[in-house]
C-alpha cells in the first residue's frame, strides 16, 4: 500500500486540461512528485508540456478500468479534474466519462489502496441535468469508499465564464449575459482552485470534507461588465439570453451535453450563495478577485 509520504506520487487525472495542467505546475512548484494520466489521443504538445515540467506520464482512459490500474502504482493521492464537457474523443460523453469513468477511477483507486482522493466537482446547482447527476453520483461513491476524500465544489471559473468561449467577448467589448445578469456569482480563478487542490494533499484538515469554493467577492454579471468597461475604457454591447429561452433549450435538448450546458447557464442566471467563512480557515490564502483578474486580460486587443 502506498503510504501517504514524501515518496508517493500525486496522480492528476485530467492533467492535459486547463485546471489539471495548473495543478501539475503547482504540485511541481510545491516539490511534490506528480504523475499525469493522459490518453493516447491527448494533444502531444500538452503531454510534452507536462513532461517538461517533470511530471511522470502514465497512459489510460477512464472508460476502460483495466487501462488505469497501472497508473496507481506508487500513488498516495489522486486529484481528478477530468470531464468530457470540452475535451471529447469518440465514445466520450457525460455518462461514459463524467459518470461511469469517474466511478471507475474511484473504484480503481480504492482497489489500489490509494490514501486520498481529491475530486473536483461543482457547488450544488439548482435543477437536474446529467452533469450535475454525474458529479453527485461520484461524490456519493467517494463518501462510501472508505478512502480519505476531499470534495471541492467550485463556483464558475473566471478563465472560462469571463472568456470569449462562452460569449464574454471582452476583446470586442461584447458580452452575452444569461438571464438578467443581476444575481451574484462567486467567480473564482482556476489558479486558486488549483492552489486549494494542491494544499489539500496530505492535509489532515481537508480530510473527509466537502468544500464549496468561491472567490473573494460575489458579483453580478452586470457588475463584472462594469469592471471590464472601466478597465478597457469601452462600453460593452450586451446580449441577454432570457431564462425562458434557456429553459426551452434544456427541455428540447437531444443529448446530455446540450442539456448540461443549458443547466449550467440556468445556474449562472440564478446566481449562487457560497459562504467561504469555514473554508477559509483551512485554506487561508489570498484569492484572486475579478478586479485582479481583469488586470491579466489582454486589453490591448480591445477595440
Ligand atoms: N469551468 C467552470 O467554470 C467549472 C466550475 C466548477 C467546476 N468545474 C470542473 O472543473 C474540472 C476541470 O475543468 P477543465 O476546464 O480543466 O476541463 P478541461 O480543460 O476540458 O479538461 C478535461 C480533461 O479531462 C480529460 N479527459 C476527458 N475524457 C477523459 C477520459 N475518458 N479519460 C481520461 N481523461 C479524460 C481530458 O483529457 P484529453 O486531453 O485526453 O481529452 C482533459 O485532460 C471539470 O471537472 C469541471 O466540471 C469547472
Amino acid at each position: 500500500m502506498p503510504e501517504n509520504s514524501q515518496n508517493s506520487s500525486v496522480l492528476v487525472v485530467g492533467a492535459t486540461g486547463f485546471l489539471g495542467m495548473e495543478i501539475c505546475r503547482q504540485l511541481v512548484n510545491a516539490g511534490k512528485k506528480a504523475k499525469a494520466l493522459v490518453r493516447p489521443s491527448s494533444d502531444p504538445a500538452k503531454v510534452n508540456a507536462l513532461h517538461q515540467l517533470g511530471v511522470e506520464i502514465s497512459e489510460g482512459d477512464l472508460k476502460y478500468p483495466a487501462s488505469i490500474k497501472k497508473a496507481m502504482d506508487g500513488v498516495g493521492s489522486v486529484i481528478s479534474t477530468a470531464s468530457s464537457t470540452f475535451s471529447r474523443q469518440e465514445g466520450d460523453s457525460i455518462e461514459s466519462v463524467d459518470n461511469n469513468g469517474q466511478l471507475n477511477l474511484v473504484q480503481t483507486a480504492k482497489d489500489a489502496r490509494v490514501d486520498q482522493f481529491i475530486f473536483i466537482s461543482f457547488y450544488p446547482m439548482p435543477g437536474d441535468f446529467p452533469l450535475q447527476t454525474a458529479k453527485r453520483n461520484v461524490e456519493k461513491k467517494l463518501l462510501e469508499s472508505k478512502m480519505n476524500y476531499t470534495i471541492l465544489q467550485p463556483a464558475v471559473f473566471m478563465e472560462v465564464w469571463l472568456s470569449p468561449a462562452v460569449g464574454f467577448d471582452f476583446p470586442y467589448s461584447k458580452a452575452t449575459i444569461y438571464g438578467e445578469g443581476k444575481n451574484k456569482l462567486s467567480w473564482i480563478s482556476l489558479k486558486d482552485v488549483a492552489m486549494i487542490a494542491v494544499a489539500s494533499v496530505d492535509n489532515k484538515a481537508a480530510r473527509n470534507s466537502v468544500f464549496q469554493l468561491g472567490g473573494p467577492e460575489a458579483l453580478s454579471p452586470l457588475e463584472v461588465v462594469r469592471i471590464f468597461e472601466n478597465h478597457v475604457g469601452n462600453e460593452f454591447t450586451l446580449e441577454h439570453v432570457p431564462i425562458a429561452a434557456l429553459r426551452a433549450q434544456k427541455t428540447s435538448a437531444t443529448d446530455s451535453l446540450s442539456e448540461s450546458f443549458a443547466g449550467l447557464m440556468l445556474a449562472y442566471a440564478e446566481g449562487d450563495n457560497i459562504d467561504m467563512k469555514e473554508t477559509r480557515k483551512v485554506y487561508p490564502f489570498r484569492l484572486t478577485s475579478v478586479t485582479d483578474f481583469v488586470q491579466q486580460v489582454p486589453v490591448e486587443q480591445a477595440i
